[in-house]
C-alpha cells in the first residue's frame, strides 16, 4: 500500500510504503528516507534509521541522513576534473574539496514523484546541464519498492552531454532496539581490498588489502574491536570512512544488532560501498528527541569509486551521452 502522508505548501511531501513487514516513509526532497519500520514476529515495531521529526529539518543540516547522494557521491579532489580535454569547476565544500554533489546536490533537490503501483513510488528529477558545475542536463529516476522483508531502489539515470555519476543512498542504520551506538554491532563485508584515504577524506588512489588490517570484515566482526585497533587509515578517517571493493556481486553487506538478533544484508550491482561509522555525527537532536552523537548510526552507501574520475584508468564515474545509467541496491531485513 502506498499513501502520500503528508503535503506541504513548498512541494516537499511525505509517502508511505507499507506491507506486513516493512513500513518506509521517504520524502521528494533528495528522496530521502525517513524511517524503515519493521514488524517484527513478536508484534512489536522498530524504526532501523536514523532521521529528524520535521521534513523541513532536512535542509537546514548536513551529514544526508537518509538521503540520495548526487551527482557524484563522495569527494571529488580539489573539486576540479577534466572530461573530453574540458576542465569543470565544482564547488568546495568540504576542506579542500567537493563533497556530495556540491552545496544544493540531489540530496537538498526536490523530485516529481509518481505511484507506480501498490508497492513502488518513482521520483525524478531533471539536473541542469551546469548544475553544481557538472555538464549535460541529466534526467534521474530513484525507484523505491518494498518487496517482503526488502526495500529495493532502483537508480535510472541519462545524459545528452558526457557527464559524471555516481549515486547512492546515505542512509544511517542502526539495528540496536535500546538506542546505543553501533559500535556493539557486527559487520560482515565481501571485500578483501579497501581504498585508502588521505587526512581530508579524499581517496588517495592506494588501495590496500584488509587481510591483516582492522579493514578485515571478511567474517563477522564486532564493529568496536575494528576501531580499538591502531591502524594509520582509521586515525586519517577518524574512524572507518573508507571505500570497500567487493568480491562477489550479491549480499555483499551484512550488519548484525548487538544481540544478534536482527540482521541487515545489502545487496547491490554496484562495485563496493563507502561504509561510515558516522564519525562526524555531532549530537544533533533526531526522531523522537534521540541525540545523534558520533558513530550513533553506520551507512553502507553502494556506489563506484571515490573520486574514480582521478583514480581510475577509465573512470567508472563516467556517463556517456545517451547512455544508461541503471543500478540497484536491496536492504533485506531479517530476524535471526
Ligand atoms: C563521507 C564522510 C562525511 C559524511 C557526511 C560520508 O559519505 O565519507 O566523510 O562526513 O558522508 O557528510
Amino acid at each position: 500500500m502506498i499513501e502520500i502522508t503528508e503535503k506541504n505548501k513548498d512541494n516537499i511531501d511525505l509517502i508511505t510504503i507499507k506491507n506486513a513487514k516493512l513500513e518506509v516513509t521517504l520524502s521528494n526532497l533528495g528522496c530521502t528516507i525517513l524511517k524503515i519500520i519493521l514488524f517484527k514476529a513478536d508484534g512489536s515495531c522498530q524504526d532501523v534509521v536514523l532521521g529528524y521529526d520535521d521534513i523541513h529539518d532536512y535542509l537546514k543540516y548536513d551529514g544526508y541522513l537518509g538521503a540520495v547522494v548526487g551527482r557524484v557521491a563522495n569527494r571529488i579532489a580539489k573539486g576540479r576534473f577534466k572530461l573530453n580535454n574540458q576542465e569543470y569547476e565544482l564547488a568546495i565544500n568540504n576542506g579542500p574539496n567537493h563533497l556530495h554533489g556540491g552545496i544544493k546536490g540531489f540530496s537538498y533537490r526536490i523530485f516529481d514523484y509518481r505511484i507506480v503501483d501498490d508497492m513502488t513510488v518513482e521520483l525524478s528529477y531533471r539536473s541542469q546541464d551546469g548544475e553544481e558545475g557538472y555538464p549535460g542536463n541529466l534526467d534521474v529516476k530513484v525507484l523505491y519498492t518494498i518487496d517482503g522483508d526488502r526495500l529495493l531502489i532502483r537508480y535510472l539515470a541519462q545524459s545528452d552531454q558526457d557527464t559524471l555519476i555516481n549515486l547512492t543512498n546515505h542512509s544511517y542504520f542502526n539495528l540496536d532496539q535500546d538506542n546505543h551506538g553501533i559500535e556493539e554491532h557486527y559487520l560482515q563485508i565481501d571485500a578483501t581490498k579497501f581504498a585508502c584515504v588521505d587526512g581530508d577524506g579524499l581517496a588517495t588512489g592506494e588501495i590496500e588489502n584488509v587481510a591483516g588490517t582492522t579493514f578485515d570484515f571478511t567474517r563477522l566482526g564486532q564493529i568496536k574491536d575494528h576501531l580499538a585497533i591502531y591502524d594509520k587509515q582509521l586515525e586519517l578517517g577518524n574512524g572507518i570512512d573508507h571505500h570497500f571493493i567487493f568480491k562477489g556481486k550479491k549480499n555483499q553487506v551484512s550488519l548484525v544488532n548487538p544481540d544478534k538478533s536482527l540482521q541487515l544484508i545489502v545487496s547491490t550491482s554496484l562495485p563496493g560501498a563507502q561504509i561510515y561509522t558516522a564519525n562526524y555525527l555531532d549530537g544533533r537532536m533526531g526522531k523522537n528527541g534521540q541525540s545523534y552523537p558520533a558513530r550513533f548510526g553506520v551507512c553502507i552507501e553502494t556506489q563506484n569509486m571515490p573520486d574514480a574520475i582521478h583514480i581510475e584508468k577509465n573512470p567508472t564515474t563516467i556517463l556517456k551521452k545517451g547512455q544508461r545509467y541503471d543500478e540497484f541496491t536491496s536492504y533485506q531485513f531479517i530476524e535471526l
